[in-house]
């Protein structure tokens, strides 16, 4: 593992708790680095929102975190990803790595049949970001895109099973995969749905491999790095800050069981339009 100099934290920032399935995936796979993660939950879901919203919002968020000395920016949201990717990187004085190129990359390399599917917010699927993605990966890749409102709003209740969440779940897989039979892969190309991943699998069944761009966006995170010469070194104490715009009780329910005891509180950001 490289060793560096640079201990400015990694910012990864969501509309609300999906990106901490990104923060997991990063603290695993670089436990050295330290991170400062804010979600947007005051203003969640992103997902229904119109585009100029999304960007405005992200664009907030971003200006939030580099104010804390960040080295590189994360947007743990596909949404945001798919919406106001050139925008922030224009704005950005670090480099921006989005969620949506991983995940596709993920996908096709875990398809035999070639048939994907892709579950979404509803922004995510009408940018068209995973199609142009995946058709940048091979041309010859057969996708199918879901949008599914409902799952957003239930994991940033707190929901991770019981008949509600599993009736919508079952819902939109069962539409899914009788759009196309032949899909093998199915991408959560949301960074809330993997803690929906028991649910999605017994949905979906063993045919069907279940991916999402969080271990990609690690992977990616620690080769640009590298190319940046900017690791922290190792064996150094990393700090893992994260904040909410929202409710701090609500967060940490679910960052809580992503994180059993491991993060520390939990704290309150202001973020402006300025
Ligand atoms: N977690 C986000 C994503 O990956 C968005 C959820 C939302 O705010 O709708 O798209």
């Amino acid at each position: 593992m490289a060793s560096g100099t640079d201990r400015r934290p990694i910012g990864l920032f969501d509309s609300g708790v999906g990106g901490l399935t990104v923060l997991s995936a990063l603290m695993d796979r670089l436990p050295a680095e330290s991170t400062i993660y804010l979600g947007d939950n005051a203003r969640a879901p992103y997902g229904p929102r119109p585009g100029d919203d999304v960007r405005a919002f992200t664009l907030e968020c971003t200006r939030w975190l580099l104010a804390h000395d960040i080295k590189l920016l994360v947007l743990a949201c596909n949404t945001a990803t798919s919406q106001a990717l050139p925008e922030v990187r224009a704005a950005s004085s670090v480099p921006v790595l989005g969620v949506v190129r991983p995940g596709a990359l993920a996908a096709a390399a875990a398809t035999r049949s070639g048939h994907i599917g892709v579950v979404a917010t509803t922004g995510t699927v009408g940018s068209g970001a995973y199609p142009a993605a995946l058709g940048e990966v091979a041309a010859s890749l057969h996708v199918t895109q879901l949008a599914c409102p409902r799952l957003v709003p239930l994991v940033e209740a707190g929901a991770r099973e019981g008949a509600e969440v599993d009736h919508a779940v079952r819902g939109y897989l069962g539409e899914l995969m009788e759009a196309d039979p032949a899909i093998d892969t199915l991408l959560l190309g949301c960074t809330h749905y993997p803690l929906l991943r028991p649910l999605i699998e017994q949905a979906v069944g063993p045919r069907v491999a279940v991916v999402d761009s969080a271990f990609s966006t690690a992977l990616a995170a620690e080769d640009l790095l590298d190319a940046l010469a900017a690791r922290a070194p190792d064996g150094g104490a990393a700090t893992n800050l994260v904040y909410t715009t929202g409710d701090l009780a609500a967060f940490e329910v679910v960052a809580d069981r992503i994180f059993p005891g491991a993060l520390p509180g939990v704290e309150q950001a202001i973020v402006t339009a300025d």
